[in-house]
């Protein structure tokens, strides 16, 4: 049987790699296996976090810090820093609270949160549980009425953006989850998506095939982006773009911003590493849209490493699961806290005093 959440807090928990031991024990295998894994043989998984291990940071003396601050404008909101909570499905897997906790510390701690599609509180519950900017992650359905419901119930209870998937037009190979044998637990379930009718039955007897499947017809498309950006008085983001030529049809498509991210490694395994890729999408966007990125943000030093390749802001994700796994909403404020902390020590060790001034000079070079 897992562990109940901690009360308190432990005083030997002081990096985000502190939770995931904790956040394990109070998971079932199987919800574990679900949140940690990654697709295949999660190559791209490992590359994410060694990617920023990789980049060696050129500190720079005796800077002057006056007025030194790490806020960041994002769609018209100034947030108090660039580290916002990624859009992770199914919360109630890690906590009874879920995302109502999460979204409570995101207020807090003056963080942003990405409220996925798949969460298991209302949309409109975690807009009234927290008074904090919220952007929804958006999955196209195959049933774009019900698609467009959603969008109009993220756009009525508040959220500020909208963010598309695009990387998952089908789930991954997720082995580890397959060998967990994975299901929903009693009690959790994505309920924004109650109503949505099922996809009609396979139309071809083929019991493994997805191609004469019913999913090929009805996966998104460039169309579905331009038809969304035209509906919406919402800024819409793409999530989950590598390639520069994604990027500049994006822009094309008329959207908002973009988010460097290969899905935590959970979609096309041996996809680079999303710091690798950050430097060819910052380069083809030319700054005609923010572009953020996720995936392996670990350290305050990853994040100034994903401002210094041209990110806007980063977005964490499994860490603050496992803090809520841990501790429910308190362990997801001290995962905000930790990581704000370590980014500003790391910017007045790098000469940074504010994020606009966060430049590739602070990458040693070669590496
Ligand atoms: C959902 O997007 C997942 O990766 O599980």
């Amino acid at each position: 049987m897992p562990l109940p959440p901690l009360e308190r807090i432990p005083s030997d928990v002081v990096a985000l790699a502190d939770y995931a031991p904790l956040a394990r024990e109070r998971m079932t295998d199987a919800a574990w296996a679900y949140l940690d894994g990654g697709a295949a043989d999660e190559a791209t998984l490992a590359d994410n976090l060694a990617a920023f291990r990789r980049v060696r940071l050129a500190g720079r003396v005796l800077g002057d810090f006056d007025g030194a601050n790490t806020r960041v404008e994002l769609f018209g909101t100034t947030f108090d820093h660039p580290i916002l909570l990624a859009p992770v499905a199914l919360q109630k897997l890690a906590h009874p609270l879920g995302e109502l906790a999460s979204a409570q510390a995101a207020a807090a701690l003056g963080a942003g949160m990405v409220v996925s599609t798949e969460a298991t509180a209302t949309l409109e519950a975690i807009a009234l549980a927290a008074p904090t900017p919220l952007w929804f992650q958006l999955y196209v359905q195959h049933d774009r009425d019900f698609t467009a419901g959603l969008v109009a119930r993220a756009e009525a209870a508040g959220y500020r953006a909208l963010v598309v998937t695009v990387d998952a037009p089908v789930a991954g190979m997720r082995d580890r989850e397959r060998r967990a044998s994975f299901a929903l637990p009693e009690g959790v379930s994505p309920v924004n998506l109650e109503g949505l009718r099922a996809l009609p039955p396979q139309v071809s007897p083929g019991p493994t095939s997805l191609f004469d499947g019913p999913l090929p017809g009805v996966a998104p498309t460039w169309k579905d982006i331009e038809a969304l950006v035209a509906s919406t008085h919402l800024p819409v983001l793409l999530k989950g773009i590598l390639r520069a030529d994604d990027a500049r049809r994006a822009l094309d498509h008329g959207v908002a911003g973009l988010v460097v991210s290969n899905h935590g490694g959970r979609t096309l395994d041996t996809a680079p590493a999303t710091l690798d890729a950050l430097p060819g999408v910052v380069a083809a966007v030319a700054e005609r849209v923010p572009v953020l990125l996720d995936g392996g943000i670990r350290r305050g030093t990853d994040v100034l490493k994903a401002l210094a390749l041209g990110a806007r802001a980063v977005l964490v994700g499994r860490p603050y699961v496992h803090a809520l796994a841990a501790a429910g909403a308190p362990g997801v404020a001290h995962v905000l806290h930790i990581l704000r902390s370590e980014f500003e020590v790391a910017m007045m060790l790098a000469g940074c005093a504010t994020p606009d001034r966060i430049t590739r000079d602070v990458i040693w070079p070669g590496s």
